[in-house]
Order: C-alpha cells, then sequence, then structure tokens
C-alpha cells in the first residue's frame, strides 16, 4: 500500500556500532526528555563507544530498518532480559519498536524461553504493555547518580 513505510528487521553488524549509538542518544535526549529532568537524560545518555562494541556483539542484537534506514534496534539475553530496545526519534510510531519485539520473540522460541522481561523506562512503559508485557514492580535505581523509577515487566510466551 503506497504510504506505509518498508520495515525490515536484520542482525546487528560491528559496522552499525556508530549509528546505534547516535540512534540511542536521540531517542533519550528528544523522546524520553518528555519524562525526565535534565540531569537524568544528561547522566542516561552517556555512551562509551568501547563498552558498546563489546556489549552489542555480547548478545544477539537486532536492527530495524525504515525503507533502507537504521530507525531502531533492540537485544536479547539468554535469560530473556530485553535490555535495549530504542527507535529513532523521527521513525516513532511506526511500528518499528513492534517488529522487532516481533523478532526477538521469534528468536525466544528457538532458545526456549517462556518468558521475557525488561526493565523499563516510563517512556517504554505503554510500548511494552501495549505488547503484552505486565509490570511486576516499580523500582528506583541510580545512575551516574541520578535517581531512575524502572518498571520491571514480563511477558509470558505462548508455548
Ligand atoms: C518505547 C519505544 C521503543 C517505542 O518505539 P515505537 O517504534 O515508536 O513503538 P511502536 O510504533 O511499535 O508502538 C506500538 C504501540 O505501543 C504504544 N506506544 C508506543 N509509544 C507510545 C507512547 N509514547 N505513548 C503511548 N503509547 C505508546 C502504542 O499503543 C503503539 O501503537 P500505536 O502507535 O498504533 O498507537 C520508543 O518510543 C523509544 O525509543 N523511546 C525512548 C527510549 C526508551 O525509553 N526506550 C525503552 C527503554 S527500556
Amino acid at each position: 500500500m503506497p504510504g506505509l513505510p518498508l520495515i525490515e528487521v536484520r542482525p546487528y553488524r560491528a559496522s552499525d556500532l556508530d549509528g546505534v549509538i547516535d540512534l540511542f542518544q536521540r531517542a533519550v535526549r528528544e523522546t524520553a526528555s518528555a519524562d525526565y529532568n535534565e540531569a537524568q537524560i544528561a547522566a542516561w545518555s552517556q555512551a562509551d563507544r568501547d563498552e558498546w562494541e563489546l556489549a552489542r556483539l555480547s548478545r544477539p542484537t537486532w536492527v530495524g530498518l525504515v525503507d533502507g534506514e537504521l530507525a531502531g534496534f533492540a537485544d536479547l539475553e539468554k535469560n530473556g532480559l530485553i535490555d535495549m530496545m530504542f527507535v529513532d526519534p523521527i521513525h516513532q510510531r511506526k511500528s518499528v519498536a513492534t517488529s522487532l519485539l516481533a523478532r526477538i520473540e521469534a528468536e525466544a522460541e528457538v532458545l526456549g524461553l517462556t518468558t521475557l522481561h525488561t526493565y523499563s523506562s516510563v517512556t517504554g512503559r505503554p510500548f511494552f504493555e501495549y505488547c503484552g508485557f505486565t509490570m511486576l514492580l516499580a523500582r528506583a535505581v541510580v545512575v551516574r547518580q541520578q535517581r531512575f523509577v524502572q518498571f520491571v515487566m514480563e511477558k509470558v510466551l505462548d508455548l
């Protein structure tokens, strides 16, 4: 149908590193900034390139492309934790995150996982609820001296 973006999900490549860091920082500074103050955004948006390089390659990570351009990324740890789910501010609400989650769920099935969980931001919570996650608890975490509320959320997968 004309007008609908073409969303593709593919495995992360080492050459995606700078693109995903830039996307992460813009998602925090432009999208999540609606829910956090300036000091929190400054603390959250810091990214050490060497640490990111190792982390991205240490677990399955996927990127979402809209019409061939990097538009989002997400990962899955062996224990079912989704640590990262970020979408470019210019591609919000186009189902990029939903497409990434569908890929994660397919991988979870291969791994024999029965549940997925995430430590969601305030900004991410409506998305995860929309996708069938329930909130188990809200807790406070401190990151670079800033206090954040984090929602521990879980989705039981259909077997
Ligand atoms: C959360 C995030 C990943 C969602 O990405 P997205 O690609 O825009 O999400 P989708 O388009 O797949 O959204 C699917 C549904 O989730 C819900 N949803 C998503 N974002 C929402 C928002 N800001 N407010 C209310 N509901 C929202 C809606 O029901 C949406 O369906 P609709 O657009 O048809 O109404 C993105 O907003 C983001 O990167 N946020 C900043 C970073 C962040 O906080 N990430 C989570 C870290 S744990």
